[in-house]
């Protein structure tokens, strides 16, 4: 493990990595266990996942626990998912606050139970001035309901004369995701060697690298998440350049 870690270099750190955390199901049917099983044993990885790349320098992690489409899973699975997600939040607090980790949700925060929305508010509160790494759980979350929302938002100005149509760019759509306070995706990682993206931030991985493994979610450790970075350290990452001008830095 240390070898691998000799092989990263910590002036390259991807600044926002973010991951579709998939195959939970998978891994517990594996073991001939229920579902929710798989999605009790992902707090492990996530744990390993954040502290892994707090040491390493990453400034921002994203995480897909709850796409929009998750909705329409079975109800016993969404309550118990609905209710470990309380109960890790309310757990994990004083774990939050000693690691220096801001909290942060992205998604329609509204139509989770209102339980969830008043321990989530309060952990993203209490961790406000935290600023070694910010660990953004994206939460009913669906990219494209985001770009929706985004629309109606920057519409109602455009009427109130807030906005003129004309000036409406980037960065004003950025401005107006969920995302706003979160820089463009570096590195995005998705587990259980599904290659795709399953409405997650689709805007703001317009040029992240994009990183797939086959390990399931619950199995996925710092090892992993290293090699992921050492993956990404070998691209050269042009922005519609050529070779050429990276190379020189023009
Ligand atoms: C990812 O694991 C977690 C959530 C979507 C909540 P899955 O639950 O999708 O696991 P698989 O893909 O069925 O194995
Ligand atoms: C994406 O995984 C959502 C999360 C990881 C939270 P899914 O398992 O829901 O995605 P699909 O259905 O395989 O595309
Ligand atoms: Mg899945």
């Amino acid at each position: 493990m240390e070898k691998k870690l000799q092989r990263i270099n910590l002036q390259n750190i991807p600044n926002h990595i973010a991951i579709i955390m998939d195959g939970n199901g998978r891994w517990a049917k594996s073991k001939g266990m229920q579902r929710i099983f798989g999605h009790r044993n992902a707090l492990t990885a996530i744990r390993e996942t954040a502290d892994t790349a707090s040491d390493l320098g990453v400034k921002f992690l994203t995480l897909y626990a709850f796409s929009t489409e998750n909705w329409n899973r079975p109800k016993l699975e969404v309550d118990a998912l609905m209710s470990l997600l309380v109960t890790t939040l309310k757990k994990e607090l004083p774990e939050f606050q000693r690691k220096n980790v801001r909290i942060n949700a992205i998604g329609n925060l509204s139509s989770l139970p209102k339980n969830a929305q008043k321990v989530l508010a309060n952990v993203i509160d209490a961790t406000k001035n935290n600023t070694k790494i910010t660990l953004s759980f994206a939460l009913s979350y669906g990219s494209r309901e985001e770009i929706v929302n985004a629309i109606k938002n920057i519409s109602k100005k455009v009427v109130n004369n807030e906005i003129k149509i004309e000036n409406i760019n980037d960065k004003i759509i950025n401005n107006h995701l969920y995302t706003f306070n979160l820089p463009d995706v570096d590195l995005m990682i998705r587990t259980s060697g599904e290659q795709r993206i399953s409405n997650f931030l689709l805007w703001q991985i317009a040029y992240a690298e994009l990183y797939f493994t086959d390990v399931l979610w619950p199995d996925y450790r710092k090892k992993h998440l290293y090699d992921a970075i050492i993956d990404y350290q070998n691209r050269e990452r042009r922005f519609g350049k050529t070779s050429e001008q990276i190379e020189t830095n023009e």
